[in-house]
């Protein structure tokens, strides 16, 4: 199963055009970092930094993001979209929905997107993104967009262990990550072109709320100084996540400010 729906993909995309070029380090502090560097120095869109290895990965929020050697994919996209800069965190959402469509055609897995873009297999995250912009007096002038997928990871640090699983562990082979970061690129560049033809998610929202975990769950809304309780709807064409208060009143969360959180475990 692994190996002919490794092949059907080979073929169906042998004829391709790239809208993408791949550049390889094995050893960076963080692709993210390498990216916004090339993209300062002139590169153009369709760049992708990607390492074996990250010394100082980061994760949202601040946090680290593990990134040992040999196992997982780390790879930062540059974009220079012509959109306003309240957009641009769409795109995060749009990278998540593409890597959740690449592991289903490749594996058949049931992978789900916490919103707004963490993949989540089996309860437990697989992937996260972190999307970062630099903004100015034209407007955006670039956005890197990192994204690092636990492929090969066969144990997780301790403290990590009950949240995180990997690909492998889930399809019980080891899988070729190369093959697979193909795979999320086509995905993306193709979902890309969707979303700057409508410059919102018009055109993906229905794939996005169809794997949409959180959609009809009690979720808590986590606001900077702010909490509140409600049951999630799916996304509106923005990206925001539509809440139903506990009030009953309805609101639009916005994906760049908050974050969410399942009442009932990681999800
Ligand atoms: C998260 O906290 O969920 C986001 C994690 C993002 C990790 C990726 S790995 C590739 C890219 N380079 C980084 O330093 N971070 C992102």
């Amino acid at each position: 199963m692994y190996k002919s729906s490794m092949d059907d993909y080979k073929a169906m995309n042998r004829y391709e055009k790239k809208r993408y070029s791949i550049r390889y380090r094995e050893i960076v502090d963080s692709t993210n970092n390498w990216a916004k560097e090339e993209a300062r120095l002139g590169a153009s869109e369709g760049t992708v930094l990607t390492a074996d290895m990250q010394t100082a990965g980061k994760g949202r929020r601040g946090r680290s993001w593990e990134s040992p050697t040999g196992t997982s994919i780390y790879m930062s996209l540059i974009l220079r979209p012509q959109i306003a800069p309240e957009k641009a965190s769409m795109l995060t959402l749009v990278l998540g929905l593409s890597a959740a469509q690449a592991i289903r055609d490749l594996f058949g897995l049931e992978v789900l997107i916490k919103w707004p873009n963490d993949l989540v297999i089996s309860g437990k995250k697989i992937c996260g993104i972190l999307t970062e912009m630099n903004v100015g007096a034209g407007g955006i002038e670039y956005v890197v967009a990192g994204i690092g997928i636990n492929v090969n990871t066969r144990e997780f640090p301790e403290e990590l262990a009950d949240k995180g699983t990997s690909l492998c562990l889930e399809y019980g082979k080891e899988i070729d990550r190369q093959v697979l970061m193909e795979a999320v690129l086509d995905r993306f560049f193709r979902n890309y072109e969707l979303f700057l033809e409508k410059q919102d998610l018009s055109l993906l929202v229905d794939e996005y709320n169809a794997v949409l975990v959180n959609r009809g769950k009690s979720i808590r809304v986590l606001e900077p100084g702010h909490e509140y309780d409600g049951i999630s709807g799916g996304i509106n064409e923005k990206g925001e996540l539509l809440v139903t208060r506990e009030d009953g009143t309805e609101v639009a969360v916005y994906a760049g400010e908050v974050s969410v959180r399942g009442l009932y475990g990681y999800v």
